[in-house]
């Protein structure tokens, strides 16, 4: 079978199954063509699209490659596991990441905020971030390759989370100005940083139980927050200003908890973030904006 055959009938057999996208790919062509490259190890931009002249078409593969893709795929069927988990790898911000079921998919909107340098947020590149909430690091981590002289620091309660963010700490050669800390919130944190950016969790324990299979795999320590979900965002707004700098700024997701957010707190001040990748429930605050609101 050659590559492109297999991808088209990968597709369609995830189609058939009526599978839930959401973890990196929003439809099953793309869910095929992750399984595929990744197993053979060969680059996204090679990507054949139905018309083109697909010189991908002469590529066969082993059977033992056939066999391993076939494998991971029944079980993406089977099990409803995302695929990132199944290959280990996810995708973030162009950058590769090491992912398993300790840690969610990375799959928030501030990639695309990441790549623009925080335009137009900070005055001046960062001397300290802090990755609150990071998970996989996948934030602190691309944040690091783009502000190349900053100290970051990667905080998660979790212990498990924080084994996978160390892998990728060392991945991409980052050990030297990039740390994993065990914190509750700020609980285990010193200093101010000029920088914190944060995806925390923010999804009711209710919504969760709605959730497609593919979520219940993911950590719910990652995802379920109380109080509607607002309570660690608030959480992080109250305890911010402590651990900004003077001009330090906080980037923090509540994705579609942003409607809640806005409704109980009108006159906190946020700028809310348009990304043109698409996501929402994004905003930036001033540690200045932050002390003086009334809220
Ligand atoms: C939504 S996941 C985000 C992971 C990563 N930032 C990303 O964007 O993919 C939230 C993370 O917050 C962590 N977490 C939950 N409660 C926490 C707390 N009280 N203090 C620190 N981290 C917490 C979870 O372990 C999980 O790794």
């Amino acid at each position: 079978m050659n590559l492109l055959q297999c991808v088209q009938k990968l597709a369609a057999r995830f189609e058939q199954a009526d599978l839930f996208y959401g973890h990196g790919t929003d439809n099953a062509w793309d869910e095929a063509i992750y399984l595929v490259f990744t197993v053979l190890g060969i680059a996204f931009e090679q990507e054949p699209q139905e018309g083109d002249d697909l010189t991908l078409e002469t590529q066969e593969i082993s059977e033992a490659d056939l066999k391993h893709i076939q494998a991971l795929a029944e079980q993406r069927i089977k099990l409803r596991l995302p695929m990132a988990y199944l290959v280990k790898q996810a995708w973030f911000a162009g950058l590769p990441f090491f992912v398993d079921e300790r840690v969610l998919v990375p799959r928030s909107p501030i990639a695309e905020l990441i790549l623009s340098q925080y335009e137009p947020l900070l005055e001046s590149a960062p001397n300290r971030v802090l990755d609150l909430c990071t998970g996989s690091g996948c934030i602190g981590i691309a944040t690091a390759l783009v502000f190349p002289s900053a100290q970051v620091d990667l905080a998660d309660i979790s212990v498990d989370a924080l084994a996978v963010a160390q892998r990728n700490i060392e991945q991409h050669g980052l050990t030297d100005r990039v740390r994993a800390i065990q914190s509750d919130l700020f609980s285990g944190l010193l200093g101010t940083y000029d920088l914190i950016v944060s995806n925390p969790p923010y999804v009711s324990a209710d919504e969760v139980a709605g959730l497609p299979a593919e979520y219940h795999h993911e950590p719910v320590l990652g995802l379920v927050s109380d109080d509607d979900g607002l309570a660690i965002p608030l959480q992080i707004l109250r305890n911010a200003p402590a651990f900004l700098s003077e001009h330090g700024m906080l980037v923090l997701e509540v994705g579609y908890s942003w409607e809640l957010l806005a409704r109980r707190y009108p006159d906190l001040p946020v700028l809310w973030l348009d990304f043109d990748s698409g996501g929402e429930g994004v905003f930036a605050i001033s540690r200045d904006a932050l002390i003086r609101a009334v809220w």
